[in-house]
């Protein structure tokens, strides 16, 4: 009876498992239905364009409106099935949002990776690729099944400006060119179908659908009562272009992103999802998104409710419609477009349009092509979820973003002289901590003490704080105690979700609460100089000078938010079967430095007239702890470079004609300069005592005087950068290619870019905390050349070794 009682639930569910057929995702143009499946818009041989608008042709007003929001309830008599549209992939498949996602017996749990601050670290341009690519593979294969959707509202873009931010931990961290490459090949991996079929209906095909948000200038949550839903960001035109809009535009223009979120804030007074310039003006007409544009959740209500910012509900979704959104996560626009358009507030024909964006991307799913078996990515399932090949590719993407702050000679440890180890910190045995937000439920965890635990048997285990929150100092007696008995020490201190947060902003840099005193008692007790490490678990700095020059810490690791095989990724730096590589995404200020800056003030550059610093490695030029692009190795790597121009020859348009070479600010769009490329050629040599990786920074230090451009210039800009892998004692060449017009100009006051001709511009190889090259080139119009086909080969390169 017992052993029954035992088995019965196991045998029911295997029962269960082979009798009831998985119910896929419901889906249109059933050609078991031909009542249903002869309309036109299930014609694959004909444009999505045209199956779209005959989709669209057939709905009745009513119809209509309650197919413009995310819960959208299909029409049952053209065998269209309801779609929720709200599904997560920041990082792996999440449950989280009204989507169709969710985790049971046929799929326990998805890869999940790092935070994406962290795999930002890595500075990996085919490793954000791979993930996009396994991501979006889950998430056909649980699409296959009925467990997800195939629209995802991923990734964040948005630049982490601030580092109090608690969604940072959602970015690629402060830099606009590592958020825009980080955006591009994550959503190509996402969306990408490898085998492309014909040139007709099926040509750009989506994988799965991906959206770059939050459209613009967002990244305050809640700081000191100020929320997003009230927060006006005042943005300079300067700052705009050069700052809030880069990843986006890479987005749509080079990811060819198949939608865009428009954020909750407004900016310069307007909220960003009522905005026609910002939206049809910038997002559609501009860089010619292919897709739909969404709000946030919902963002209409919120301007309507929050800010009053219209008169009535109807106009709040007129104005949105008006300006160019297509779809509402939330309700508004089912509840409020029909009388909306009855009281003639906005056409009927612009609600047409919306929906013919967001059914051409629901039809490059493969959405309106019948039955999904049959159909490219038919085939995957169950067993494509959590393979050994994703799940490794998880602890690598960890490996690779660690970053080694500091080493006072304390690592790695050999595990041949560590008989006994001290684990000790909040985050110690930190598991869901590890796979931060927009997350779902894991493939399975190792926690930094399970992986601790493969290099050495004789371990102890104290949190010393009964959370990261650490209010509680009772507990550190017992910390200090093990830590004077082990030989070594690890110490897993940082943040979590109740610290940084969706909704919560840091108000400070510190450790929280009695983590700081942790550290340092855990030290005084040790009595070898450099047997503690420090290993920080947050996704924003944490002023840590405290432990910078304290003997007994031997060095201090940063590891983001690490996923789910975070304590093997640690285990494996620590005990050196992991050379480091990773560099810091952001800048690593003093606790001083968030008291001169309220989060509030979106200003990016310094400003002495109201001794404002400036943010970012690009403007700020005060004190850090550590700087943006810092990270070390357990070997050692020297640089030089191979070959470089000296001179870019740029071309002229035809009827562009200058007087003079010396010191011009010229407008690029006057010259032929769109794809010009130059390529930066690096000799890397690892002279240490071990193989390893090292990412080659190149940064761009503009012309002194910022070349009589308005406006202040960055103090550099980092315009390329590349991974390269290196064995002991070898050399290996590493090409940086850097765009020209995009890359090496400078926006002015007015927002516009201004190419400086005729001055000496600088590159810069590394960053400040190695040694670096410097490289000077200057830009020369050609006069000779007017003719658009002239303009291959001109770059004059010189060897400079
Ligand atoms: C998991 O969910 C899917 C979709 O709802 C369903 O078809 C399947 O039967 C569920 N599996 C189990 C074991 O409950
Ligand atoms: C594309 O569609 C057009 C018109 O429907 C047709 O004439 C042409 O053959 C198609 N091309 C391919 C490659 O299928
Ligand atoms: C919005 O209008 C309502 C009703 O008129 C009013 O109670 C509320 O204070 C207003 N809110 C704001 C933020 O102005
Ligand atoms: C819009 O107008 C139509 C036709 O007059 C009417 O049937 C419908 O109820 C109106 N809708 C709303 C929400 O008032
Ligand atoms: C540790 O021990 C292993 C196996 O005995 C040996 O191969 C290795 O060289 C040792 N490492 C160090 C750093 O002593
Ligand atoms: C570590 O955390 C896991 C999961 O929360 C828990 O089951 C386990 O007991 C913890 N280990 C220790 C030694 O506290
Ligand atoms: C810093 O902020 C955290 C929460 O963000 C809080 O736990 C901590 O006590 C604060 N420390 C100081 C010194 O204000
Ligand atoms: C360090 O430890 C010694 C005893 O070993 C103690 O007297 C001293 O107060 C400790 N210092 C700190 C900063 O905890
Ligand atoms: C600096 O700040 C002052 C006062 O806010 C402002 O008037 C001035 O335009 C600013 N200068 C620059 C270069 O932005
Ligand atoms: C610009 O510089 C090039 C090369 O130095 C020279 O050939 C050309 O005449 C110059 N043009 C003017 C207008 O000075
Ligand atoms: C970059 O990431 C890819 C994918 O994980 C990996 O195969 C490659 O080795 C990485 N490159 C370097 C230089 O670490
Ligand atoms: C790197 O470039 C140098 C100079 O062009 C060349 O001599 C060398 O063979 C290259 N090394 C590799 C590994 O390609």
């Amino acid at each position: 009876m017992k052993i029954f009682q035992i088995l019965s639930p196991f045998f029911l569910s295997l029962l269960l498992m082979i009798i009831t057929p998985c119910t896929p995702q419901p889906f249109a143009c059933d050609k078991n239905k031909p009542e249903t499946s002869q309309f036109l818009f299930c014609d694959t041989s004909i444009s999505y364009e045209e199956r779209a608008k005959d989709l669209v042709s057939r709905l009745t007003l009513k119809e209509k409106v309650r197919q413009l929001v995310d819960d959208s309830t299909g029409v049952a008599r053209l065998g269209v099935p309801a779609y929720k549209w709200w599904n997560e992939a920041l990082h792996g498949v999440s449950s989280v949002g009204r989507g169709n996602v969710h985790f049971n017996a046929t799929v326990p749990g998805a890869t999940s990776f790092p935070a994406v601050i962290l795999s930002a670290a890595s500075f990996n341009v085919s490793l954000w690729f791979k993930m996009g690519q396994v991501v979006s593979t889950e998430a056909r294969a649980m699409y296959n099944v009925g467990q997800a959707g195939l629209t995802y509202w991923s990734p964040n873009v948005n630049v982490f400006r601030d580092p109090r931010w608690g969604r940072g931990q959602e970015t690629p961290g402060e830099d606009p060119l590592v958020v825009s490459k980080y955006a591009v090949n994550y959503v190509r991996g996402l969306q990408e179908v490898s085998d492309t079929i014909g040139e007709n209906s099926t040509s750009n095909r989506l994988k799965v659908s991906s959206c770059c948000k939050h459209y613009t200038a967002y990244d305050v949550d809640k700081w000191k009562g100020i929320d997003r839903f009230h927060f006006d960001a005042k943005v300079t035109k300067q700052d705009m272009e050069d700052t809030y809009q880069p990843p986006f535009k890479s987005c749509v223009e080079e990811a060819h992103v198949s939608s865009v979120m428009c954020s909750y804030n407004r900016v310069n007074g307007i909220p960003t999802c009522a905005d026609p310039d910002l939206l049809k003006g910038v997002v559609r007409d501009q860089w010619g998104l292919d897709g739909y544009i969404v709000s946030d959740c919902d963002s209409i209500e919120v301007y309507y409710k929050s800010i009053n910012y219209t008169a009535t509900p109807e106009d709040a979704v007129a104005l949105a419609l008006n300006a160019g959104l297509n779809l509402n996560c939330g309700n508004y626009l089912g509840d409020y477009t029909e009388n909306a358009v009855n009281l003639s507030k906005v056409e009927e024909s612009v609600v047409d349009q919306a929906l013919i964006y967001n059914y051409i991307v629901l039809m490059r799913l493969g959405f309106f092509d019948g039955d999904p078996k049959s159909q490219p990515f038919g085939n995957l399932g169950p067993s494509d979820v959590c393979t050994n090949d994703h799940q490794s590719l998880a602890l690598d993407a960890a490996r690779q973003g660690i970053v080694l702050l500091d080493n006072n000679e304390g690592l790695p440890l050999s595990s041949n002289s560590t008989a006994s180890l001290a684990i000790i910190g909040p985050n110690a045995n930190g598991t869901e901590v590890m796979i931060s937000n927009y997350a779902g439920t894991p493939c399975g965890y190792t926690s930094p003490l399970q992986g601790l635990q493969k290099y050495v048997s004789a371990v102890t285990y104290e949190p010393g704080c009964s959370d990261v929150k650490c209010r509680d100092e009772t507990l550190i007696e017992a910390a200090t105690k093990a830590a004077a008995a082990a030989d070594a020490v690890v110490v897993v201190v940082g943040l979590d979700q109740s610290i940084e947060a969706e909704e919560l902003d840091r108000e400070n840099l510190t450790l929280p609460g009695y983590q700081e005193k942790l550290v340092i008692e855990v030290a005084n007790a040790t009595t070898k100089l450099g047997s503690v490490i420090l290993v920080v678990m947050s996704a924003g700095p944490i002023d840590v000078s405290f432990a910078k020059n304290n003997k007994k810490i031997g060095g201090i690791l940063w590891v983001g938010y690490p996923g789910q095989a975070g304590g093997d990724a640690i285990a494996q730096v620590i005990f050196g079967d992991y050379n480091p590589a990773g560099r810091s995404p952001f800048t690593w200020y003093l606790q001083r430095y968030i008291d001169q800056v309220p989060m509030t003030d979106m200003r990016m550059r310094a400003n002495t007239t109201d001794n404002f610093p400036g943010r970012t490695y690009r403007f700020y030029s005060g004190k850090s702890l550590y700087e943006f692009g810092h990270g070390l190795s357990y070997s050692q790597f020297s640089k030089f470079i191979i070959s470089a121009p000296t001179t870019v020859v740029i071309p002229l348009l035809p009827h562009n004609i200058f007087t003079s070479n010396n010191s011009q600010a010229i407008d690029p769009s006057t010259v032929k300069c769109e794809n010009l490329k130059i390529d930066v050629v690096i000799g890397v040599r690892n002279s240490g005592p071990t193989g390893g990786s090292h990412s080659v920074l190149v940064f761009w230090k503009p012309p002194r005087s910022g070349g009589g451009v308005s406006g202040t210039a960055p103090n550099l800009q980092l315009v390329g950068f590349e991974r390269v892998d290196v064995m002991r004692g070898k050399t290996q060449n590493v090409s940086v290619g850097v765009d020209v017009c995009r890359g090496l100009s400078l926006v002015d006051s007015e927002g516009k870019r201004k190419l400086v001709v005729g001055q000496q511009h600088t590159l810069i190889v590394g960053s400040a905390s190695e040694r670096q090259i410097r490289h000077h080139l200057t830009f020369r119009l050609d006069q000779s050349i007017t003719k658009a086909e002239s303009i291959t080969n001109t770059i004059t390169s010189r060897q400079t070794l």
